[in-house]
Formats: structure tokens, sequence, C-alpha cells
């Protein structure tokens, strides 16, 4: 979603801010534009890619070391030129970069109409722009205390950055519900929704707290103040993030590079985590709240997209290994369908950004209830990461394709840790059976690779089915979730109607659709509910529909009926789902590279949906 750059120091801000741009692409957007403020206070902005951008400023008056960027995810006010970010205030001596939602908009909006504004666009940032305006004229404030006063009247998410013709020397930052980093180089600052377009220059950030307000002034260390005006001393967190991970590495997309990634996500994820000598599982992260969660009357899941489905497994893995009762949530609905939670919940919330909003919103409602809240987290320092009390980073490295994949894999890594890890303190497990479960994890990056190794046959196998109008994808048990996810990523990517269901249920309704047009992808593993699935080709074949099987190496049941086969190595069933996604995942990448879509940002969709 937005993504908001700003740069205030001694090098030029023009090609800072521009890159800064490219690195905040990932989150999705649909316009840019950006405001440097030199001599006077020009804006730039226009709808389509930073690229546009960068043809529509070439030749005009880009000087300037100091300057705020935006990246655009159309919510008020459709995508176009004139909703694009920065906005001006009414007397053109403001400017502002916005990500989030002004909830009370439309009523500021009329009281500022009444008073003699004017605006230019649909978008609330406008609205946002003229009330600190209105406040500063009004009131005879400095800009920072005219931020601060406006936000006292806004209701809903935002993280701003605020330009002021009459004093070259400050960017004023806030931040409540939406991302804000800080980023402190040697006369330098940086703000920014993410670390990505700072890592090039600075380690040293700081990350904002929702109702902080940072003035950043040369010459001057980073201010921080709440919006009740109480001074505040910034925390400086050290950047784990490496530059080269934000790269693609020789790769033609990112989603390809990450999903070739997962031999190494997937062992960074485990790393430290498992110890074969001692037998045991740990997770550092939650060692203070393992007993409460071992305790717990009921564990319930709460997440978005791909981080339901591993939720999904999550659910499968705690209920089978640690036997606690877990309920999996969609966060949208968890907030605002009034749930019973108690003290003795425990509520684990997956997100790869940290930042999804429904996510968020969902732990906070959570927490207010008195449940113990757990975060299983990509980005590190991330919103979500910060508020929960214990959690365990996925540690999958940056994920820039639009369309998650070492995210999803590292998220199962996990929750299968969690889940061992509870199994063993509740004695639910055989020893025997964990220790079997153990090394078979052990092996799992190795067999990732080799799973790899199908492309060139996943690619083909794309070649055949890229006009497909609709795809049904059919699993059980563990590889249930695993076919929701596969449909997800063809969807997202290719465009191509697909649906995910639980094999047995296709009797109930989808069968109807099955022809000879209809590839249907099954997940026919050895173990849990082989048979049945067998079954479940069977009738799909009956009716003519084109089967692609992934099944277990060697399998020759399941290769015999079904068009295609895609082979993945043979492991325990508790760990099926994260090698069976690596050919879901591939065959959506080939389908939509085949069919010319943009891979990396699908149409509509943004990387971190931090709006509800
Ligand atoms: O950052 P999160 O994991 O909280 O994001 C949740 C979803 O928005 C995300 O998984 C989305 O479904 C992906 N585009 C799927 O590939």
């Amino acid at each position: 979603m937005c993504g908001i750059v700003a740069y205030i120091g001694n090098q030029e801000a023009y090609p800072i801010l521009i890159k800064g741009l490219r690195r905040l692409e990932y989150r999705g957007y649909d316009s840019a534009g950006i405001c440097l403020l030199g001599e006077n206070l020009n804006i730039y902005k226009c709808k389509g890619k930073v690229s546009d951008l960068e043809t529509f400023a070439k030749g005009k008056d880009i000087v300037g070391t100091i300057g705020i960027g935006h990246t655009r995810w159309a919510t008020h006010g459709e995508p176009n030129d004139l909703n694009a970010h920065p906005h001006y205030s009414g007397n053109e001596k403001l400017a502002i970069i916005h990500n989030g939602i002004i909830e009370n908009y439309d009523s500021l909006k009329k009281e500022l109409i009444q008073r003699g504004h004017e605006f230019k666009s649909d978008t609330d940032t406008e609205v946002l722009i003229h009330l600190i305006e209105d406040v500063q004229e009004n009131e005879n404030l400095p800009l920072a205390e005219a931020v601060r006063v406006a936000l006292t009247q806004v209701v809903g998410a935002y993280a701003i950055a605020v330009l002021d013709k009459s004093d070259t020397n400050v960017i004023i930052g806030a931040k409540k519900g939406s991302p804000m980093v800080v980023g402190i180089g040697k006369d330098e600052f940086f703000l920014a929704s993410d670390a990505t377009p700072i890592v090039e220059y600075t380690k040293e950030v700081v990350y904002l707290e929702d109702e902080q307000i940072v003035e950043l002034r040369r010459g001057q260390g980073v201010k921080v103040r709440s919006i009740e005006n109480e001074v505040l001393t910034p925390y400086i967190h050290e950047l784990e993030m490496h530059l080269e991970t934000l790269e693609k590495g020789g790769y033609e997309h990112f989603m390809l590079k990450e999903i070739f990634e997962q031999p190494k996500s997937i062992a960074d994820s485990m790393r430290g985590r498992y110890h074969i000598d001692s037998g045991t599982v740990s997770l550092g992260g939650i060692i203070d709240y393992e007993q409460k969660m071992a305790n717990a009357k009921r564990i319930i899941i709460v997440a978005c997209g791909t981080s339901w489905h591993a939720g999904l497994v999550g659910e499968y893995l705690i209920e089978d290994l640690a036997r606690i009762p877990v309920e999996v949530e969609y966060a949208s609905e968890f907030r605002y369908r009034n749930p019973i939670i108690g003290e003795d919940d425990v509520v684990i919330a997956i997100s790869q950004s940290g930042e999804t909003a429904d996510t968020l919103a969902a732990l906070e409602l959570a927490k207010s209830k008195g449940a113990t809240i757990i975060g299983v987290c990509n980005v590190v320092g991330s919103t979500i990461s910060r508020i929960t009390d214990a959690g365990s980073y996925t540690h999958a490295g940056p994920e820039i394709g639009v369309a998650s994949t070492k995210a999803f894999t590292s998220q199962v890594t996990v929750l299968f840790l969690m889940a061992m890890r509870l199994a063993h303190k509740r004695g639910s497990i055989p020893e025997s059976r964990f220790q079997q479960l153990l090394a078979a994890l052990e092996k799992i990056p190795a067999k990732v690779e080799e799973a790899l190794q199908s492309a060139d046959l996943v690619k083909y196998i794309a070649g055949q089915y890229k006009d497909a109008h609709n795809f049904l994808y059919l699993g059980r048990g563990y590889n249930f979730p695993v076919a929701l996810e596969g449909a997800l990523k063809l969807k997202e990517i290719s465009y191509i109607h697909a649906e995910g269901y639980p094999a047995a249920e296709m009797k109930h309704g989808p069968i109807a659709l099955i022809d000879e047009e209809m590839p249907v992808v099954v997940i026919a593993t050895k173990k849990g509910s082989y048979d049945k699935v067998i079954s479940n080709i069977q009738e799909v074949k009956a009716r003519k529909g084109k089967i692609i099987a992934v099944v277990t190496k060697g399998d020759t049941t399941a290769a015999e009926l079904a068009d295609h086969v895609l082979e993945i190595p043979e492991t325990e069933e508790e760990l099926v789902p994260i090698l069976a996604s690596i050919p879901l995942q591939l065959l959506s990448y080939y389908i939509a590279v085949m069919r010319g879509c943009n891979v990396d940002q699908p149409r509509n969709l943004a990387k971190s949906v931090t709006v509800e």
C-alpha cells in the first residue's frame, strides 16, 4: 500500500527519493509523486509507475536537499494525476504525503469549505494539509505544533511527512496506525514506510509509535513528541537488513528469486531453534510465554490471505501434536464479530509484513479482552511484532514480490516448531515420534532444493494450461490449506479464476464445473488420506477433467491416473505443506509470466495492506 519516503541532509534529495520510491514499489501503487524544497516548493506527480514520474520530472527544477516522495495505492478518489500525492495546502506553502485513511475527512472538509478552503482532489490527504494550514494560520503556530494540533482532530490512520516552504530546514513526520521509520545518518535524516529505502544509507533507525510526531531538523537530533505534547526519548535500533536482499540478484522477477531462496529462508527460520544433539526444540522469543501457551484453554490464530492459510496448517499442527484446541479466523471478521475471548486464550497473529491493518486490529481487540497475544512476523520491528506480548520472527528475509512464497513456507516452519515445542512441554507426543519429526525437519531445506528441480517440468505444464479460464485445487488434511494457497497464488498473479477446496467437498458442488476444459490440481501425497484422494482423482477423471497431481516421489498409482505428475520428496505428513507448495508456486509463476502479467506487482494488489 502507499509508500512514503523523505530526506533532509547535504545530498541532493531527488535521486534518493526516486531510489527510495523504487524500493517501495513492491508495496503496490498506482501513482507516484515527489516534492522538493529548494527555492520553491515543487511538486511533480502522475498516475503510473515511478519511471513515469521520472519522465515527467525530466528537465524540471529538481534541486533541493530536502524532499518527500510517495507511491499511492488509491483509496479516496480514483488513481489519477490530481489525486496522486504530494498535496499542497491551499496557500501552496505546505506539502504533505500520507499513508492511511482519515475517516472523518468528510466532516473536516465541510468545515474547511465553510471557512473558505477550496479543494482540487478527491483525497482525504488534501483535507489534512488544509487542516494543518488552517491551524497554522489561525493559531500562528510553528509547523510541528500545527501538525500536532491538527492531528488531535483527526480520526483514522496516518503516516505523514510535511514540508513548509518558509522553513527549509525541517521535515515533520507523524504516525498512527500506518508504519513509519526514521533513519539517522551523518548530518542527514530519512523517513520511510519501512526500512527498504533507508538501509543503503544507515543502519540506525527509530520506529515511531502511534500518535508520535517527529521533527527532523538540520543540525539537531531526532525530536519525538506525543500527540499530547509530551517530549519522548527515541530508542535507536540497529537494522538487520542487508541491501542485496532487496535486489533481484540475476533473476527475472523477485517472485522467482524468492521461490528459489526457500532452501535458505527455511533453514534461517529453523536456525538455532531445533537441536538434534539434545533432541529438543526451543523458541527464544516465546520462552516466557510458553507455559501460558501450553496451558491455554484455546488458541486462536488470526491472519489474512496467505498468512491465514499458514494459520490453517498451524491449526492442524498444534491440534495434532500439542492437543490444544485451535480456531483460525480471518482477522477482518474476527475484529468486527464480537468474539468471545478470555484471559485463558492465546491469540497468535501471523503476518509477513507485521503491518496488516485487520490483523493488527484483531490483536488489539484480543489484548483489550485480556488474552495473551503472540506474533509470527517476518518484518523485524514491524508494528505487530512490537505490540505482541511475545513472538517468533520467521527470518525469511525481505519478501518483495507481492505474492507471498518464502514467507508462507517460513511461517509453516515456525508454526511447526511452535507445535513441537508445545507438544514437548505438554507431553502430548511420544518421544520417538518427536525425534522422528525433528529428524525430518532437519532434511527439509535439502528436500525443498530437490522439489525446485521440477521447475522445467512445471514450466512445460504451465505452457499447456496458460489459457485456461478456471482452475480447481484439491487437497485433504494438511494438503487442504496447500490447495487454498495454490489457488490464491494463481489467481493473484495470473488473473485466472482459481478455487481451492477440500477434495471431499468437491461432490457437494464444484464437481458440476468439471469438464475437459477444467484443469484440476490435486495434492495427492502419500500418507494421510491418500487412498481417498485417489478416489477423488478418479471422480475428476470420469468427468474428463485434466489432472495435475502433486505426488510423493516414486508414486505410480496417482501417476497412472493423472495427466501430469509433479513429484516432491517423501517426508512426514506434518511437513508436506512446505514441499507441496513449491511446485504450486512455480506453476502460478510460469503461467503468469506466459500470460504477460506483472508478476511482482499484480494489478490492484498491495504487499502491505495497511488499510482495512
Ligand atoms: O503481511 P501479511 O502476511 O499480514 O499479509 C496478508 C495478506 O495480505 C497476504 O498474505 C496476501 O494474501 C498475499 N498477497 C498473498 O500472496
